[in-house]
């Protein structure tokens, strides 16, 4: 229900706004790689100045320096990280999603991972492209997000507080994490 409120929202705000077929693909696939840069640089900067703990705030799509925020992010009805075991409950997968999730967990098991995973879904009438990338954790992640040994404590203890219903950490190494999902409207 949620996600369909902030999908109407921003219809409302830019109504005018299609795609044609050949330009979501692309469209999509660099405000994704934009996003999780952006999120990247942030953490690191930020990490290298003052340490996990610091850096907390910066992984988060919300509030990351994405230079596609003011002129290509205001064509996208959607763009955000979702996982199956979130650590803010807002990062929860919508149906798309999640079938995507499970799909991307299974093909990563069996070493078939896919660089994108689209679709299209029509919402009242009116169509829209659907695209996800797989995020990955890598050996600097887990220090908020591993198993307890390699979590940072202080961090984990700021995170424990922040996200009481937290269910983002206990991964290794090359696991799946989520994904990068990006919506945008397509014509007719
Ligand atoms: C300094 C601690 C910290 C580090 C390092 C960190 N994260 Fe996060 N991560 C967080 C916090 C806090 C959130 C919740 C953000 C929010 O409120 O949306 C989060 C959220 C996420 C989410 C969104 C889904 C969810 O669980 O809510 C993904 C995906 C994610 N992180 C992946 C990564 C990856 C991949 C890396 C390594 C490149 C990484 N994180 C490194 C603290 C961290």
């Amino acid at each position: 229900m949620f996600r369909f409120a902030l999908l109407f929202s921003a219809l409302f705000l830019f109504p005018a706004l299609a795609f044609a077929d050949g330009e979501v693909g692309p469209r999509a696939s660099t405000a994704s790689k934009e996003l999780m840069k952006a999120i990247n640089n942030n953490l690191l900067e930020t990490v290298n100045g003052g340490g996990f703990a610091s850096a907390i705030g910066q992984c988060d799509h919300d509030k990351a320096r994405f230079p596609a925020r003011t002129s290509q992010r205001a064509q996208l009805v959607k763009i955000a990280r979702v996982s199956l075991k979130p650590r803010n409950p807002k990062n929860a997968p919508d149906t798309f999603e999640a079938q995507q999730l499970v799909q991307m967990k299974e093909d990563l098991a069996k070493g078939e991972l896919k660089p994108r995973y689209i679709g299209k879904e029509v919402v009242n009438g009116k169509k829209y492209y659907r695209f996800m990338e797989a995020i990955r954790a890598s050996a600097f992640c887990l220090n908020c997000h591993g198993t307890e040994s390699e979590l940072d404590k202080d961090a984990i203890a700021k995170i424990r507080k922040m996200y009481p219903l937290d269910r983002g950490s206990g991964y290794r190494e090359g696991d799946l994490m989520g994904a990068v999902s990006v919506v945008i409207p397509m014509g007719d």
